[in-house]
C-alpha cells in the first residue's frame, strides 16, 4: 500500500471515529430544549459544571424546565446558598451508569454524589430510590418525592442523561420525617429522652419507627416508664451503622443500639422486624433510611414472624398492655401541620417484587453495609477525564444566546 494511500485510508478511520463518538455532556444537555434552564443552572455553579463535564461513568437526573422553574420561584437561587445548590446538582447524579433497561421493578438505591455531611450523612454518598413500573421509571427521593422520567437514556461520554420532571428533594433528618409522616408519638418519645439529636445525626442508621397505633396500643406500659427505660426501648428500633434498605434486607438476626437483636423474616414479600410488620418502607433520612412499623418492639420479646401475623391485629410484644385514646408523647407537642400521603400511606407488601431471601444478615449485602458500600463506591467513584474549563462548557452566554 502506498503512503498516501495508506494515509488516506487512515485518516476515514478517525474521520468516522469522531463522527461516532457519543456528545459530551455540554452538547447533549444544550441541545436539548426541556434543559435549558439546567443549562443556566450550571453556569452559575462553575465548579459543579466543571466536575460534572470531566466526570465518567455517572448517571445525570436532569430536571426539566418545568422542574426548575419551582427552584427559580423558591428563591433559593438568588438567595446566595450556593452550598444549598451545589448539594441539590450533587443529588441528582448517580455513581455509575444506570440506563433505562437497568432500572428494574425491584427498587435499587444507588449512591449520589452527594455526600457534603451538611446535607448527608450516608456513608458513599446519599442515596435515590430507583424503580421501573408498568407506566415509565421513578425515582423517588426525600419525603418519598416521586419524580417521573419523561426522557430516558440520552448517552453522552462520560455516561448517561435522563430528563425528570420535577427535582429531587434531598432527604432531611428524624424529626422532619417524623412530624411529615405523622409519626408524632415516636418525636415526642425521642425528645423525652433526649435522643433527637443522636438519632439526627449519627450516621448511617436504619430506623424502625412505630405509627401513633402503636404506641397507642401499649400506652399502659409508657404511661409509668421511666426516661431510662424509655430510651433503650428506642435504641432497640435503630441499627448503627448499617443502611437496610427494603431490597437488601433479609431474613437474620441483627444488633440494635439498644442492645439486643432484632430479627428481620421476610414472607412472601411482606417484612416483619420481630412481630411486627413494616407498613410503609424506605423514607430516606439524611443519615439512613426508616421504615414505619406497626407496633412497638420489646428486646424482651424478638421472637420472630411466623406467617401467622394478622392484618388488621399488629402483634403486641407487651403482654397484658393496654391501649388509651391519647396517643403517648404527644402532649405539649405541635400537631403535625401537613400530612405528607406517600409517608402516611400504608401497605403490606413492601418487599413486592424483591427477591425471597434466604439465610444471610442485613449486614451481609453489600448495598446494606457502609463498610462495603464505601469500599464498592471508591472503585466506582466518579473518574475525571480531564481538566476542563466549566467556563468554556457552560459559561460563554454567546454559546446560548442563538438557543
Ligand atoms: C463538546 O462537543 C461540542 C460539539 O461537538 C464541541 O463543539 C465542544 O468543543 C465539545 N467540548 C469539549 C470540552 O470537548
Ligand atoms: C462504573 O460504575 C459502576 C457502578 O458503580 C461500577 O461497577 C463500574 O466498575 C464503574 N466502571 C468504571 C469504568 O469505573
Ligand atoms: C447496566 O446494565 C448493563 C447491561 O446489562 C451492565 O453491563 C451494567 O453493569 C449495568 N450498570 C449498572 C450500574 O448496574
Ligand atoms: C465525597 O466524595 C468525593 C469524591 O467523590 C471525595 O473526594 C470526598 O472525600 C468525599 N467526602 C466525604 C465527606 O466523604
Ligand atoms: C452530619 O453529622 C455531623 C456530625 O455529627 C453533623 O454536624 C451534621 O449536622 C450532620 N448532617 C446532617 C444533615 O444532619
Ligand atoms: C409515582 O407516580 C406515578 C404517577 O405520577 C405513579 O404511577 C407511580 O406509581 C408512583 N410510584 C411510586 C413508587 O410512588
Ligand atoms: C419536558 O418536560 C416536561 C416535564 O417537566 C414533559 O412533560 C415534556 O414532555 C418534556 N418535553 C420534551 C420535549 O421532552
Ligand atoms: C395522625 O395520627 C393521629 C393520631 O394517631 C391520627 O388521629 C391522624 O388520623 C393521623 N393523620 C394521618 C393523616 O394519618
Ligand atoms: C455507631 O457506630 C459507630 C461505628 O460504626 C460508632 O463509632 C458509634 O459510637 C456508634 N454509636 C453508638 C451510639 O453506639
Ligand atoms: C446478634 O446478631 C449478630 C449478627 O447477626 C450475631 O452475631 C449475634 O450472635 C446475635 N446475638 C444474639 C444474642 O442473637
Ligand atoms: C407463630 O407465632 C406465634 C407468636 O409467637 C405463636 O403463638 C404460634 O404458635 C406460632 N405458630 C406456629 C405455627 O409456629
Ligand atoms: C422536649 O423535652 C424537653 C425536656 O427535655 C421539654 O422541656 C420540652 O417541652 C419538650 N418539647 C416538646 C415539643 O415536647
Amino acid at each position: 500500500m502506498q503512503l498516501k494511500q495508506f494515509l488516506g485510508a487512515a485518516l476515514a478511520v478517525v474521520a468516522a471515529r469522531a463522527q461516532d463518538a457519543p456528545a459530551n455532556l455540554t452538547s447533549v444537555l444544550s441541545g436539548n430544549q426541556n434543559l435549558s434552564s439546567l443549562v443556566t443552572l450550571l453556569q452559575s455553579v462553575p465548579d459543579v459544571a466543571e466536575a460534572l463535564s470531566g466526570a465518567s461513568n455517572i448517571t445525570l437526573f436532569a430536571p426539566s424546565n418545568d422542574a426548575l422553574n419551582a427552584l427559580n420561584s423558591s428563591g433559593v437561587l438568588s438567595s446566595g446558598q450556593e452550598g444549598l445548590v451545589q448539594a441539590l446538582l450533587n443529588y441528582h447524579v448517580l455513581i455509575g451508569q444506570f440506563t433505562s433497561e437497568n432500572i428494574t421493578e425491584t427498587p435499587a438505591f444507588p449512591a449520589t454524589l452527594l455526600n457534603d455531611t451538611a446535607y448527608a450523612n450516608v456513608t458513599g454518598g446519599q442515596v435515590v430510590e430507583c424503580r421501573a413500573e408498568d407506566d415509565g421509571v421513578y425515582v423517588i427521593s426525600g419525603l418519598k418525592n416521586n419524580a417521573t422520567v419523561v426522557e430516558a437514556d440520552l448517552t453522552f461520554d462520560g455516561g448517561v442523561v435522563h430528563v425528570i420532571d420535577s427535582l429531587l428533594t434531598i432527604p432531611p433528618n428524624v424529626s422532619t420525617v417524623a412530624q411529615e409522616a405523622n409519626l408524632t408519638a415516636l418525636l415526642g418519645a425521642l425528645n423525652a429522652t433526649e435522643l433527637t439529636e443522636a438519632v439526627n445525626t449519627t450516621p448511617d442508621l436504619t430506623i424502625f419507627a412505630p405509627n401513633n397505633a402503636a404506641f397507642q396500643d401499649i400506652a399502659s406500659v409508657l404511661a409509668n416508664i421511666s426516661v431510662e427505660d424509655a430510651a433503650s426501648v428506642l435504641q432497640y428500633h435503630v441499627i448503627n451503622g448499617t443502611v437496610a434498605y427494603s431490597s437488601t434486607l433479609t431474613n437474620g438476626s441483627v444488633p440494635t443500639l439498644g442492645g439486643g437483636n432484632i430479627t428481620v423474616t421476610i414472607i412472601d414479600g411482606e417484612v416483619f422486624v420481630n412481630r411486627a410488620r413494616v407498613i410503609n418502607s424506605d423514607i430516606l433520612l439524611s443519615n439512613g433510611v426508616l421504615h414505619v412499623i406497626d407496633s412497638v418492639l420489646s428486646a424482651n420479646d424478638s421472637s420472630p414472624a411466623n406467617g401467622t401475623e394478622s392484618d388488621d391485629e399488629p402483634a403486641n410484644a407487651y403482654p397484658g398492655a393496654s391501649s388509651a385514646s391519647d396517643v403517648p408523647f404527644t402532649s405539649g407537642q405541635p400537631s403535625p401541620t401537613s400530612t405528607n400521603a406517600a409517608l402516611t400511606s400504608t401497605t403490606n407488601a413492601v418487599a413486592e417484587g424483591f427477591p425471597t431471601n434466604t439465610g444471610g444478615t442485613i449486614g451481609d449485602n453489600a448495598a446494606g453495609n457502609p463498610e462495603a458500600s464505601s469500599t464498592g463506591s471508591e472503585g466506582a467513584a466518579p473518574i475525571q477525564t480531564g481538566a476542563i474549563g466549566a467556563a468554556a462548557l457552560f459559561g460563554g452566554a454567546a454559546i446560548f444566546a442563538n438557543m
